[in-house]
């Protein structure tokens, strides 16, 4: 194996066009650590904010972006069991995916499944498990409730929506324009409001016949976040999963008073390590999910690994439904959908 491999290199905070491609050495798996031969990186919107230096975690300069891959295990650290050289997995490694090879701890690998090409298997640990933990542990979501879904058309929200259906509530997708509502339709929402044309509250009120809903995912923030605190039933749940609108909304507490309900954060990386019994309890549920095509997640677009900063900035323009993954070595994009292409 050569001692070198291209890499998606950030030398400078700022916007993803400051992105550019470099050739360093392969890293070394550590101790509890794994080497993985990158097939493919789903690109995720805390990338953004970490090539942004917005992120709550600042990794030095230079560094190579990408949390979330798809290839096979190519080197294991010192104490790895469980695991062998060649087996084909999934790996969230909060950096150095967008690389032709990349290091995650033993325990945030986890077999591809059999349903998961290399291009979906990218797609999916991150925002499927952020979505089941948000749903499941946070929410206590149960079968016939109601849940609001906002940005769900973006990765954790399309990721809501499908295990929201498939625990069996009853789901309202909000998303911008008529394309992504098509979309979320398809994608098996109950009903479906356009954010930037609709008023929340009204399409809360009609699908829920004025009661509320019990269970609001809010990936946004902003604006969307102050309509959807007057939207919640009594006894429901408001969970705070990101800010993607860039603001921090600031919440009257009578709110939660008045209407008898609760505001939930949601910390996915975090859960993981503090409770890394029930993530993997989660990551199996998610399995019997997709093996039983109750849950599959969508790729909508796929970039080559020179063109990784188009990838990011699609997210910024909000253009994506679904995600968008990168194709690492070409021979993931060959067996995939195509470039730019979707697989809807
Ligand atoms: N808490 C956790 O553990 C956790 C885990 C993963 C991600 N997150 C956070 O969750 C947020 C969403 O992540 P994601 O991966 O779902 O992102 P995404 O795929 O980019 O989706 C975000 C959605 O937000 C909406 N949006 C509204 N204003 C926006 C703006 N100014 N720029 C971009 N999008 C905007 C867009 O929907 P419309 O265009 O349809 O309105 C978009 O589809 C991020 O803040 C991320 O850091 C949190």
């Amino acid at each position: 194996m050569t001692a070198t491999m291209k890499a998606v290199l950030c030398r400078q905070l700022g916007p993803p066009q400051g992105l550019g491609i470099g050739e360093i050495a392969v890293p070394q798996a550590g101790p509890g650590q794994v080497r993985i031969r990158v097939d493919a990186c789903g690109i995720n919107f805390p990338d953004i904010l970490l090539v942004a230096g917005r992120y709550q975690d600042k990794p030095p300069l230079p560094f190579v972006p990408g949390g979330e891959v798809a290839g096979v295990v190519d080197q294991l650290g010192a104490g790895v069991t469980g695991l062998r050289p060649g087996q084909p997995v999934m790996a969230a490694t909060m950096l150095g995916g967008l690389a032709e090879y990349a290091i995650a701890r033993a325990r945030d690998v986890e077999e591809r499944p059999p349903a998961l090409s290399a291009l979906e298997a990218a797609a999916f640990p991150g925002v499927y498990g952020t979505a089941c933990h948000a749903l499941v542990q946070r929410a206590q979501l149960r079968a016939g409730e109601t849940l609001l879904v906002l940005g769900a058309a973006g990765g954790t929200g399309i990721a809501a929506v499908q295990i929201g259906r498939a625990l069996g509530a009853r789901v309202l997708a909000a998303a911008s324009g008529e394309a992504k509502l098509a979309f979320l339709r398809s994608q098996g929402a109950d009903a479906t409001v356009d954010c930037r044309t609709a008023g929340l509250r009204e399409a809360v009120r009609e699908f829920t016949g004025g009661r509320g809903v019990d269970v609001v995912f809010d990936p946004v923030g902003g604006e969307l976040f102050d309509q959807a605190s007057r939207c919640l039933a009594w006894n429901g749940r408001l969970l705070v999963v990101g800010f993607a609108s860039g603001t921090i909304p600031r919440f009257p507490v009578n709110l939660a008073l008045l209407k008898g309900y609760a505001l939930v954060g949601v910390y996915y990386g975090r859960f993981r390590d503090e409770e890394p019994e029930q993530a993997a309890a989660n990551m199996r549920t998610l399995r019997q999910l997709l093996d039983a095509g109750r849950i599959a997640p969508p790729v909508h677009r796929v970039f080559a690994l020179e063109e990784a900063a188009a990838a990011l900035a699609c997210l910024q323009e909000r253009s994506v439904m679904g995600k968008v993954v990168v194709s690492v070595r070409g021979e993931a994009l060959a067996a995939g959908p195509g470039r730019g292409g979707s697989k809807q």
